[in-house]
């Protein structure tokens, strides 16, 4: 989706990938090579002007080497891709910053295990420190028969212990900062969860007193940290207050809907931002907004589709993974209408009909 947008603003673009059925390759003209390998990178980031990455689990040190030796620059610097992709630096992070995230404790052995769920009063949350996402690496510990299950998976480097929040509704937004130090939000959207994984997104919500203090943290970080590019921020609304549930150092889910409701998708604004383009503030082309996730709900390969008719108002996206398999994101698709429950009944309706005729 970065691929397809920077062509159509006329930037050229190149994919370092593992294979040619990726999705990005698809669409871009591409070399084959892992990006953790000085010897692929470094090749690549020499014939490129600027790079950037849509998986933050990636070796920053080998990016940094890489960035480093030929003086192509990567956005979001490899530095804070590497504070952000581990759960336990991510955390610090957030709590220099005063940003009010779940307590938690760094977790190394089993017997961290026992002490963290105990201190957590017998419900809390377990999470990889690295390479967790769509709740691959979460683990939510509720019974001593949960915690000895979790010790067979613990790894290095470890995991971290959070508190089980009981949180009224999750919440996300995306906030994209330039290379001159512009910084803007999308709006908050609330974001719902199946089995960990985002199902639906929908918005606009109320910007509260509380998300407006929230923003102004963040954007304190993104600009003391010089931090270049989109920027993805899961919360919690809880009793308790808001609390920052994670970030990933990227464009995200939860502002895909941004690509049919705003005048500049998170996809152009973060190409804009790391390619040294100035932004400005996004204008919204409707009062509601929504996105449904395609989501796989088997093993199988899949082939060539038909694309489901869209009613006026929903927008259908289709990644052309191979693959699918359960809770695989295959697609989504986005709705825009009169007001946020309009366009996440659109959404639902087309989702609805795109799982009929597609069968993944
Ligand atoms: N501390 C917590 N308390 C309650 N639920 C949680 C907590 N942490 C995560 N979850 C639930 O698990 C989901 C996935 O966890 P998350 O940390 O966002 O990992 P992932 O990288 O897989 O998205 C969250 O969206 C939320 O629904
Ligand atoms: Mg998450």
């Amino acid at each position: 989706m970065m691929a397809l947008e920077a062509h159509r603003l006329g930037i050229a673009v190149k994919i370092l990938c593992a294979s040619a059925a990726e999705p990005a390759a698809q669409v871009a003209p591409f070399v084959l090579g892992d990006p953790n390998q000085l010897s692929d990178l470094l090749p690549f980031l020499s014939s490129v002007r600027v790079a950037t990455f849509e998986s933050e689990f990636y070796d920053s040190a080998v990016i940094e080497t890489a960035s480093r030796k030929c003086g192509t620059q990567v956005f979001p610097q490899p530095g804070l891709m590497g504070l952000i992709q581990d759960r336990l630096t991510q955390k610090e992070l957030l709590d220099r910053y005063d940003i009010p995230t779940s307590p938690w404790r760094p977790v190394s052995s089993p017997q961290d295990a026992v002490v963290a769920y105990i201190a957590m009063n017998g419900r809390a949350v377990f999470k990889k420190r690295r390479f967790g996402y769509d709740g691959y690496g979460t683990f939510v510990v509720k019974s001593e028969n949960e915690l000895s299950a979790l010790s067979l998976q613990m790894a290095a480097p470890g995991m971290i212990a959070e508190r089980f929040v009981r949180f009224t509704r999750e919440i996300a937004t995306v906030a994209v900062r330039d290379q001159k130090g512009t910084v803007f939000f999308y709006p908050f959207v609330e974001t719902k969860q199946k089995d960990a994984r985002c199902l639906w997104v929908n918005g606009p919500i109320k910007e509260t007193k509380a998300l407006k203090t929230l923003k102004a943290r963040i954007t304190t970080l993104l600009s003391k940290e010089n931090y270049v590019g989109a920027i993805g921020i899961e919360l919690f609304d809880s009793e308790e207050g808001l609390m920052v549930n994670e970030l990933a150092p990227r464009v995200h889910n939860t502002a895909h809907y941004t690509q049919n409701a705003f005048h500049m998708s998170q996809f152009a604004a973060h190409i804009l931002a790391v390619s040294g383009e100035r932004l400005s503030e996004p204008s919204p082309l409707a009062r509601g907004f929504a996105m449904w996730n395609l989501l796989g709900s088997q093993a199988r390969e899949l082939s060539e589709i038909h694309p489901p008719m869209m009613e006026s108002g929903a927008f259908f996206h289709w990644y052309g993974k191979i693959e699918s398999r359960p809770g695989r994101k295959l697609g989504h698709i986005n709705a825009i209408g009169k007001s946020p429950s309009d366009a996440l009944a659109l959404a639902k309706k087309m989702a609805t009909k795109a799982a009929r005729q597609l069968k993944y």
